[in-house]
């Protein structure tokens, strides 16, 4: 999704602002451009397509200039195309804005604008908040760009980050957010000040940070900083230490990002897993849940909310809460659930999970649990992000930034988390007993090395692929808490590789699916040695009578399985309710081999973003 990068200091603004938008790059995106002020004119270059471009554009007509800001767009009002690429300019030349979110109201906005004899330049409802402060607010603030600004956004419905810069103060720029249209970070330096959407973007500049909440308005100078509230209270600035290396976000030996993440689970899962947990007691040790016996004992139910795989990680964490904690777990849509009155009471967690923190649905969906009374409770893999600034609680996933659009560690890492959650209610509700703790605390353990075998399936998966990346449609089947790695399976597949492929519950199979099924349709099946071992074979069968092509995923040792599937990838043998961790590991590296032969873009497949920050 968009992306922002600002920069107001002593050095050339252009280099860093478009490294820093190239840190951005994995969140997609179609279209970037820079402005910078010289000489008392902006200086603008802009172009579609890659970042590249960008920077061709650049080089062959360079610019110069100490304050400036970029942005990378993911079309949501125009198609990709030069005019509507950010940052975008007043008609009279005198004001340039960067802007994430969508003007809900900008028709009306244009239209009035319009009617004052503003002329467009492009299709974009940005565009509008530019013209405003040049028409309608500038003249009426005396000068003053925060004011200017201020007044221009209180005619905007909808969920904004924006950074306007004026070519009469070349001093100064004027960070703006309103609702949850991704972060507005302030990054802190020496002589120099930084903006950015997201921290990646500027970490390599400095740690120290400011993350503007919403309905807050910054007026940054190369020296100071001053923020307040859009209604002009002041506000208490709260400057973090922010922990990330960016040298862990490089691809190393591997060819695409979403390899490495792949690759990197065994070692992520250790760093979920360390210091959370008293093998001995058996206890999950999670001081940022903030959570007491007396409020644990009292909970009567949890709503997870999330989406896409992190929706598809809360499925397998409800089988974790429901069997460790005795609690009622519903998990829904973040997409969905506030538009259904959702029931929700003081005792009801409210559970979001989000790689990136950011998703808008999912942040509106805990708004709606906020307003509701709901414990609000976050699992987030970026640290400072939206979601976990407003939670009662964080589980952080500590995976390590996540490039690679299609999501791997985070999902895992989300996974664990839950399970580190489940046993910590557990303990605290009293509902499991202390062999039975230390029984999970032990399997948790061992996880990492199950996933570090699991990984050993790669020349086999990448043969596999080569057999198999030619057809049309997939069919991904699991039963019981390997459910959701069947769709997580499928959304891997068609997200990167752009196949159709559908995730079902295998006993459904028969009540409609089964109709597709033919020699043209690869069948994979979930076939662990569990409690649906049996049930699972019978699938199996009913997809090789109706001459599906079957793909088992099993356990190591299982010697009937090969008699019934065509073919078998074997995991290590793993307790139940932590196999989802280890059975998606071959489903990922199938995804991503079978998406490498068919010459996709694995990294930014199209149409995504890592961060999807528009409803
Ligand atoms: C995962 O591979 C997807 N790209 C997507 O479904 C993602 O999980 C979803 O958009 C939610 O993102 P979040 O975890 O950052 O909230």
């Amino acid at each position: 999704m968009c992306g922002i990068v600002g920069y107001i200091g002593k050095q050339d603004a252009t280099p860093i602002i478009i490294d820093g938008l190239g840190r951005l790059e994995y969140r997609g995106y179609d279209s970037a451009g820079v402005a910078v002020i010289h000489d008392g004119h902006i200086h603008l270059r802009r172009d579609v397509g890659k970042l590249s471009n960008l920077r061709d554009k650049v080089q062959a007509d360079p610019l110069s200039g100490s304050i400036g800001i970029g942005h990378t767009r993911w079309a949501t009002h125009g198609a990709p195309a030069e005019r509507n690429a950010h940052p975008h300019i007043s008609m009279d030349g005198e004001f340039v804005v960067v802007h994430n979110g969508i003007v809900e109201n900008y028709l009306d906005l244009k239209h009035e604008l319009m009617a004052e004899g503003v002329k467009f330049q492009s299709d974009t409802d940005t565009e509008v908040i530019v013209q405003l402060i040049e028409r309608f607010a500038y003249n009426g603030a005396h000068g003053n760009l925060t004011e200017a600004t201020r007044k221009a956004v209180s005619y905007l419905r909808g969920a904004h980050a924006i950074v306007v810069m004026s070519r009469a103060k070349p001093d100064e720029m004027v960070a703006v957010r309103i609702g949850n249209a991704g972060g507005v970070a302030l990054g802190l330096g020496e002589g120099e000040n930084f903006i950015a959407s997201d921290i990646p973007a500027i970490l390599e500049h400095t740690r120290r940070m400011i993350f503007l909440e919403t309905r807050q308005i910054a007026t940054i100078t190369a020296d100071s900083y001053h923020i307040q509230t859009l209604d002009s209270q002041p506000v208490q600035v709260d400057i973090q230490d922010i922990p990330y290396d960016p040298v862990t976000a490089a691809k190393g030996e591997f060819k695409h990002f979403m390899q490495k993440e792949i690759f990197e689970q065994a070692r992520s899962l250790t760093d979920t897993i360390r210091g959370r947990i008293d093998f001995e007691c058996g206890e999950a040790l999670l001081p940022d849940l903030n959570l007491t016996v007396k409020q644990a004992q009292a909970l009567n139910r949890i709503v997870t909310v999330a989406c896409g795989t992190s929706y598809y990680s809360g499925l397998v964490g409800k089988f974790f809460i429901e069997q460790m904690a005795r609690l009622n777990v519903e998990v829904d849509y973040g997409s969905e659930y506030r538009y259904r009155d959702p029931i929700i009471d003081a005792n009801t967690a409210v559970l979001a999970i989000t790689q990136s923190g950011e998703t808008v649905d999912t942040l509106a969906a805990m708004e709606e649990a906020r307003a509701k009374h709901a414990t609000l409770w976050s699992i987030v893999n970026n640290i400072g992000s939206q979601a976990m600034r407003v939670s009662d609680g964080t589980i952080t996933m500590n995976a390590g930034p996540e490039i690679g659009v299609a999501s791997t560690k985070a999902f895992t890492a989300s996974i664990v988390d839950q399970y580190l959650l489940a046993l910590h209610l557990g303990s605290l509700r009293g509902t499991l007993t202390t062999e039975q703790r230390q029984q999970y605390a032990f399997d948790l353990g061992r996880l990492p090395d199950l996933v570090g075998r699991a990984l050993e399936t790669e020349a086999q998966v990448q043969a596999l692929a080569a057999l198999l990346h030619h057809y049309r449609d997939f069919l991904y089947l699991g039963r019981g808490i390997n459910y959701p790695i069947a769709l997580e399976g499928a959304l891997k597949l068609k997200e990167i590789s752009y196949i159709h492929a559908e995730g079902y519950p295998a006993g459904e199979m028969k009540h409609g699916p089964i109709a597709l099924i033919d020699d043209q349709m690869p069948v994979l099946c979930i076939a662990l040695k569990d409690a649906l071992y049996e049930k699972m074979i019978s699938q199996i069968e009913q997809a090789k009578a109706r001459g599906g092509i079957v793909i088992a995923i099993a356990t190591e040792g299982d010697t009937l399985i090969a008699s019934k599937a065509d073919h078998v990838l074997y995991v290590p043998e793993t307790p139940t309710l932590l196999s989802p961790v280890v059975a998606v590991i071959p489903l990922q590296l199938l995804a991503y081999h079978i998406a490498v032969l068919r010459g996709a873009d694995v990294d930014q497949p199209r149409n995504l973003a890592k961060s999807v920050t528009v409803e």
